[in-house]
């Protein structure tokens, strides 16, 4: 069965029909792909626009939403296979999976990080667990990437900049009070490195390297494309021609969950908040953000204000790209029978 769950497991050329896809939804196409069907919506953390754009989104093509904040309204769950259950849990994500199974048509989850162990958080447990004993299609909302952002940041910089292939890319880490899921940025990664693009990761220093996962994957990317991937800490020559400027704020791996040791690598990154002085070293780049986001912070007012910032537009395209992609999902599971 096709889940979606990273866009790991999908080629480009896939995608690229998902975006195609998301595209002419935009522009005005209807769908009842979802006609009669229901998708439960599982919430283990906050959220404003997955939560909406996906509600929506469902209720456009035909379905029914069932949304559920698994934080207050179902039971502790349990995520390790074989575990003893004498804690807090009461449900195990086994039978969670099995019995949503049965009464929708599409499982969607978002659940983060809890900042414990990465050498385990890493394997993305919950939604693994979820996608093994689930017997229909599964959508990652975000838990160690963020896939439907990918999609709607991929939408929105070829709406803006053409053809995306060779266009240089950057990733700057931005500051934030206190460490962040890694998620979006190895998602950037990700999505930019996969269609072509020139990519540079802007770090502080290289503790805020990200996880070998999708720094290998970026790599191997851009060479099967011929494009540059470029690890740097030098904030002028990162945004020197830059045609896309995508921030994001993560904590540092080595301190994962011991984040009082991060404070003095964070301090480094004091001056990375994306500002007209930044952008004027660029090649007239657009500038994003997947939102929420601290303004003055992460971003200047006068840059997230001026016409070069589409992070409401990338936030409106999440509606397109996860109908174009429950679209997708719904018919290869209907011709599966
Ligand atoms: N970008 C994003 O996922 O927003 P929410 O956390 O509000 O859903």
């Amino acid at each position: 069965m096709r889940h979606f769950l990273t866009t790991e497991d999908w080629d480009q050329n896939a995608l690229q029909h998902v975006l195609d896809r998301a595209k002419a939804l935009k522009a005005g196409a209807s769908s009842a792909a979802l006609a009669g069907k229901s998708v439960a919506l599982v919430f283990f953390n906050p959220s404003l626009r997955t939560r909406s754009s996906f509600d929506i989104g469902i209720a456009q093509l035909g379905g029914h939403p069932v949304v559920l904040d698994a934080r207050a309204g179902t039971w502790p769950m349990e995520m390790t296979e074989g575990a003893v259950m004498d804690g807090d849990a009461e449900e195990h994500v086994v039978e969670a999976a099995r019995v949503l199974s049965r009464y929708v048509d599409m499982i969607a989850i978002r659940c983060f990080p809890k900042f414990q162990d990465w050498s385990v958080e890493r394997e993305d447990p919950l939604i693994s667990a979820f996608a093994r004993h689930s017997s229909v299609p599964v959508v990652n909302m975000e838990t160690i990437v963020h896939p439907c952002q990918e999609l709607a940041l991929m939408m929105t910089l070829q709406e803006r900049l053409g053809r995306v292939e060779n266009k240089t890319f950057l990733l700057t880490w931005v500051p934030h009070p206190r460490p962040l899921n890694t998620a979006v940025a190895n998602s950037a990664l990700l999505i930019a490195s996969k269609f072509g693009m020139n990519v540079r990761m802007l770090i502080p220093d290289d503790v805020y390297r990200l996880d070998d996962r999708y720094m290998t994957a970026a790599e191997q990317a851009c060479r099967v494309h011929g494009t540059k991937f470029e690890i740097m800490t030098d904030v002028e020559a990162a945004y020197t021609g830059a045609q896309a400027v995508y921030a994001k704020s993560w904590g540092a791996l080595p301190f994962y969950g011991q984040w009082e040791s991060e404070g003095h690598y964070r301090e480094k990154g004091a001056g990375f908040m994306v500002d007209d002085a930044k952008m004027a070293l660029t090649d007239d780049a657009i500038v994003s953000h997947c939102l929420p986001m601290r303004r003055n912070v992460k971003i200047a007012d006068s840059v997230v204000d001026s016409p070069a910032f589409l992070g409401i537009e990338e936030a409106e395209n999440r509606l397109h790209v996860q109908k174009a992609m429950m679209e997708a999902l719904s018919r290869e599971q209907d011709a599966r029978g």
